[in-house]
């Protein structure tokens, strides 16, 4: 494998554990890191003070470099608060009449400041940065390689790739239409990026080369074996970021109700998703997404993710996996729960016999 992207960070293993914002632990990421992949911190959602906790908890755990991803948004969000009423009043009859005992309420924020986020970040000074949602800004490329951390940035078009390979990124994670969780699209709408991962890898790497930027390029979206790591090599990869098949993992902190539902998970029933953030995002076709409210849908993101938080944890905490965001990639069902360390065994031994295989 086209190892640079590894050999710079200084990882075994040119695999990385996605950031999945909600669902990541300093467990999770510590055992990918010590078993020689790159675990990732999802902390798009974590107030500053957290991100440093969750740093300091995973430097006691490992010496091994890791990576903490953020969101690219405006530290503040207006809302339409006529719209952010109906939407509650609908949301609040919805949880009624499926019978969970939770309402919406307003929170003090829509989403922490990704200012203050950025700061936590260069302060924790993890050995990677990984970023959706836009491109950060040079006085921000700037303060990170200052501290020798290393930045990837996510793409779901090839100008999106282009963008952040402009923007100084040390390599690009393409997301393919497969991937679970929310869109990074920043350049297009969400429906015009929806491009699958076997178009958009070698159709990136060759733009990357005709523009004198080779950046190592890194796979996302509906890898789940060894196989799939050796099939994003061959289109010339020189990573995975696997986030589904990590979420049935016993150290991730996703709901009991969504690791359960994963195996079962037929593909057509994994669709794009606006109605629990305001974002599209990749996940199960479950009762909320069927019965959800006309006037959340018009609500954008991040007012809509904080409306609906508290209704998702009691959700989760009432084991009802029907009501919560199950994200997932299309590939959902060939999770294989087991811990992290021996899922990444697993995928590094998958991916040497079938390099072998292909070999005879
Ligand atoms: C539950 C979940 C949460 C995610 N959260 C983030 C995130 O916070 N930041 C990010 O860059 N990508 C996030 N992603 C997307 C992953 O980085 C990656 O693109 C995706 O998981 C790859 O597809 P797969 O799930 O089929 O492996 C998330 C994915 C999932 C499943």
């Amino acid at each position: 494998m086209n190892d640079s992207f590894a050999r710079r960070l200084g990882i075994e293993h040119p695999l990385i554990q996605a950031p999945m914002a909600g669902s990541t632990t300093p467990a999770l990421v510590s055992a990918v890191s010590n078993a020689g992949g790159l675990g990732s911190v999802g902390a798009g959602y974590l107030e500053p003070q957290a991100i440093l906790d969750q740093a300091q908890a995973i430097g006691a755990l490992t010496d091994r470099p890791y990576a903490i991803g953020l969101f690219v948004l405006p530290d503040e969000f207006d809302a339409d608060m006529a719209a952010v009423a109906k939407a509650r009043e609908q949301l609040d009859a919805l949880m009624a009449r499926e019978g969970l005992d939770v309402r919406t309420s307003l929170p003090m924020r829509w989403a922490p400041r990704a200012s203050d986020q950025f700061a936590a970040l260069c302060e924790a000074r993890p050995a990677a940065a990984s970023f959706a949602f836009g491109v950060i800004s040079p006085t921000q490329l700037r303060a990170l390689h200052e501290r020798d951390i290393y930045v990837i940035g996510t793409a779901t078009t090839v100008a999106e790739a282009l963008a952040w390979a402009d923007g100084g990124a040390d390599a690009v994670c393409v997301q393919g239409a497969e991937a679970g969780g929310h869109r990074s699209t920043f350049l297009h709408d969400a429906e015009d990026a929806m491009i699958g991962l076997f178009a958009l890898l070698p159709l990136t790497v060759r733009a990357l080369a005709a523009h004198d930027r080779n950046i190592p390029v890194i796979a996302a979206g509906g890898i789940m074996d060894g196989r799939g790591m050796l099939a994003t090599e061959v289109l010339g990869a020189a990573g995975s970021q696997l986030g589904t098949a990590f979420l049935t993992c016993p150290e991730c902190s996703a709901a009991e109700a969504w690791k359960r539902d994963l195996p079962q998970v037929q593909v057509h029933q994994v669709t794009t998703i606006r109605g629990f953030s305001g974002r599209a995002a990749r996940g199960l076709r479950n009762r909320f997404v069927e019965a959800m409210p006309e006037a959340a849908q018009g609500l954008p993101y991040p007012v809509l993710n904080a409306l609906t938080a508290p209704l998702r944890r009691a959700a989760a905490a009432a084991g009802r996996g029907d009501l919560l965001s199950e994200w997932c990639g299309q590939a959902a069902s060939m999770v294989r729960p087991q811990p992290a360390a021996e899922l990444v065994t697993r995928l590094m031994h998958e991916y040497r016999l079938a390099k072998r295989e292909l070999a005879h």
